[in-house]
C-alpha cells in the first residue's frame, strides 16, 4: 500500500474500488448522483462544497456527540449565506447559513455537507428551517447515519419538490466525520490509537523508558489531538511505568481554559496508586477507571472517594476488562470518540478485538534494540500475513524531525476475537463498505 506524502487529514479514508478484491460489498458511491426531482451535478458543485466543508472542520473537536456540518448559500453563482455547527445543542450549520442569507435564499441553492435533519433533538429539524427559506435545490456530500434520519431528510426535500443532489465530495465528508460515523453504526467511540515508536518499532527501552521517543512538535501535536477527543484512554501498566498526567496542553494556554478529555484507565484489578498524577483531585475534567467486578471493594471506595469514577464489569476470558463492553458504557456517556494512549498489552488486546479503527502512529528516527525492548503491539497477533489488520489510504507527514503515519483500519475476514467485533473490510457490517439500512 502506498503511503502518499502531503497533508494529514484525519479521519474517515474510504476504501477505493481499486482497492477492494472482487466481491467485497462497497459502500463509496459514485459521486454527483442526481436522484428524485432532477437536479443536475454543476461544475461548482465541488468548489461549494469544499468552502462547506472546511466551515465545518473549524468546530473539530467541538461538535460531539454531533457531526462537524457546514453549509453555504449559492444564489445566482455568489455566496449570499455560510455557516457551521459550532457545539451540540447550538444551531445548525443550514439554519445559520440560511438565517445569514435571508430574502436571498429564495431559490437559491444549498450546499451541505451532511443531509438535513429531521427529527428534534437539541434543536428543531433543520428540513423545516430548509422548506420554509425556498430554496430551489439542495446538494448534500453525505446522508446522516443518524437511525433518526437515515435518508428521512433528502426524502422530505424531494416530497417538497425541490431538487437534491447527493454524494459531493463524499469521502471528504465521510473522513470529516468518521469518528461520528463509527458512533453511529457501531454504537461504541471511535478509537484513534496513538504511538510515538522508534525505526525498530520499539515503544520504550529494555529499561521501560519511553521519554521522550518523539521530538517537541510532535508531543505538541499529541497535545492538540488530544484537546479535540472525547477521551484519552491507557492501561494500568502505563500509569505505573509512566505516571502521565492526561491532560491537553497547549502553548499559552491555561489547562483550565481548555477542552479536557476524559481519562481513562483501564486497570482490571485496581492496582493503579492513587497517588498517581493522572487522578489528582486538582485536575480539570473527569477520570474513569474500567475494572471487573472482582476488583477489591476497599479500592473501589478509595477511587469513589476522590471523585474517580469506578466502572466495574463482569472480567473477558482472560481475567480482564472486557474492552467492548466497556466501549458500549462510554458510548452511553455520549463519548464518541477516544485517543488510545496505552502500551502495547492494552493496544494488542484493542487489535485483537478488532476495536481499533484509527492509527496516528510518530515514527522517530532512533533505534532502541534489545530483545527485551517493548514492541509497538503484544495481544495475541497474526499467524499470516495475510490475516493482517491494515492501514487504508494512509497518509504521512514530518512533525519536525518524526514521521506521522495515519490511516483508518480494516480487518481482514477472519473470525473476530471473543468479546469482540467484526468490522472486517469484507464484512456486511463493516461502516466504511456498506450503507446504513435505510440510508443512502
Ligand atoms: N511510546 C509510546 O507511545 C508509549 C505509550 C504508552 C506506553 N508506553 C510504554 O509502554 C510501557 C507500558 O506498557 P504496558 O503494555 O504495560 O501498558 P498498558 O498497555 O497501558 O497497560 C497494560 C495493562 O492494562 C490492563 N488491562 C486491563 N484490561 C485489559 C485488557 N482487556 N487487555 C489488555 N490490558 C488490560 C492490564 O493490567 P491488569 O491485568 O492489571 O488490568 C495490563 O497489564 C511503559 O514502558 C510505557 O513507557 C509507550
Amino acid at each position: 500500500m502506498p503511503i502518499v506524502p502531503g497533508g494529514l487529514a484525519f479521519g474517515l479514508f474510504c476504501i477505493r474500488k481499486s482497492e477492494l478484491t472482487a466481491g467485497r460489498v462497497l459502500y463509496l458511491k459514485e459521486a454527483h448522483t442526481d436522484t428524485g426531482t432532477a437536479a443536475t451535478a454543476r461544475p461548482d458543485d465541488e468548489k461549494w462544497m469544499r468552502r462547506a466543508l472546511e466551515l465545518a472542520g473549524r468546530a473539530r473537536g467541538q461538535t460531539s456527540p454531533n457531526p462537524m456540518v457546514g453549509a453555504v448559500v449559492v444564489n445566482n453563482g455568489r455566496m449570499v449565506g455560510e455557516g457551521y455547527h459550532h457545539r451540540a445543542g447550538e444551531s445548525h450549520a443550514e439554519v445559520l447559513a440560511l438565517q445569514m442569507a435571508g430574502e436571498a435564499a429564495r431559490e437559491a441553492e444549498l450546499y451541505v455537507t451532511l443531509e438535513p435533519c429531521v427529527h428534534y433533538g437539541r434543536t428543531p429539524p433543520c428540513l423545516d428551517a430548509v422548506l420554509r427559506a425556498g430554496v430551489r435545490r439542495v446538494v448534500v456530500a453525505m446522508t446522516d447515519p443518524d437511525p433518526r434520519v437515515q435518508g428521512r431528510g433528502l426524502a422530505g426535500l424531494r416530497r417538497a419538490g425541490i431538487a437534491v443532489t447527493e454524494g459531493v465530495m463524499e469521502r471528504e465528508a465521510r473522513r470529516l466525520n468518521a469518528a461520528y460515523i463509527t458512533y453511529q453504526t457501531k454504537l461504541r467511540p471511535h478509537v484513534v490509537w496513538k504511538a510515538a515508536l522508534t525505526m525498530d518499532g520499539k515503544t520504550a527501552t529494555k529499561a521501560g523508558l519511553s521519554r521522550w521517543i518523539t521530538g517537541e512538535p510532535a508531543r505538541e501535536l499529541v497535545h492538540q489531538m488530544r484537546s479535540e477527543a472525547d477521551a484519552i484512554m491507557v492501561g494500568a501498566g502505563t500509569v505505573l511505568a509512566d505516571n502521565p498526567e492526561l491532560t491537553a496542553r497547549l502553548p499559552g494556554k491555561n489547562v483550565a481554559d481548555i477542552r479536557q478529555p476524559v481519562r481513562i484507565i483501564i486497570d482490571s484489578h485496581l492496582r493503579s496508586p492513587l497517588s498517581a498524577r493522572c487522578f489528582s483531585p486538582e485536575l480539570p475534567g473527569r477520570t474513569i477507571i474500567a475494572a471487573v467486578e472482582e476488583a477489591p471493594p476497599a479500592k473501589v471506595a478509595a477511587f469513589e472517594e476522590r471523585h474517580i469514577s469506578v466502572w466495574q464489569g463482569p472480567a473477558d476470558k482472560s481475567g480482564r476488562v472486557d474492552l467492548a463492553l466497556f466501549l458500549s458504557h462510554l458510548a452511553q456517556l455520549e463519548i464518541t470518540n477516544i485517543l488510545l494512549e496505552g502500551g502495547a498489552t492494552l493496544a494488542g488486546s484493542m487489535f485483537d478485538r478488532q476495536l481499533i479503527d484509527e492509527c496516528r502512529l510518530f515514527f522517530a528516527p532512533l533505534f532502541f534494540g534489545g530483545g527485551g525492548a517493548i514492541p509497538a503491539l503484544a495481544g495475541l497477533g497474526v499467524e499470516q500475513p495475510a490475516e493482517a489488520p491494515r492501514l487504508v489510504d494512509p497518509e504521512s507527514r514530518w512533525v519536525g524531525r518524526d514521521l506521522l503515519i495515519s490511516g483508518l483500519v480494516a480487518y481482514q475476514s477472519f473470525p473476530a476475537q471473543p468479546g469482540g467485533e467484526s468490522n472486517s473490510a469484507d464484512s456486511p457490517n463493516c461502516s466504511r463498505c456498506q450503507a446504513p439500512e435505510g440510508g443512502d
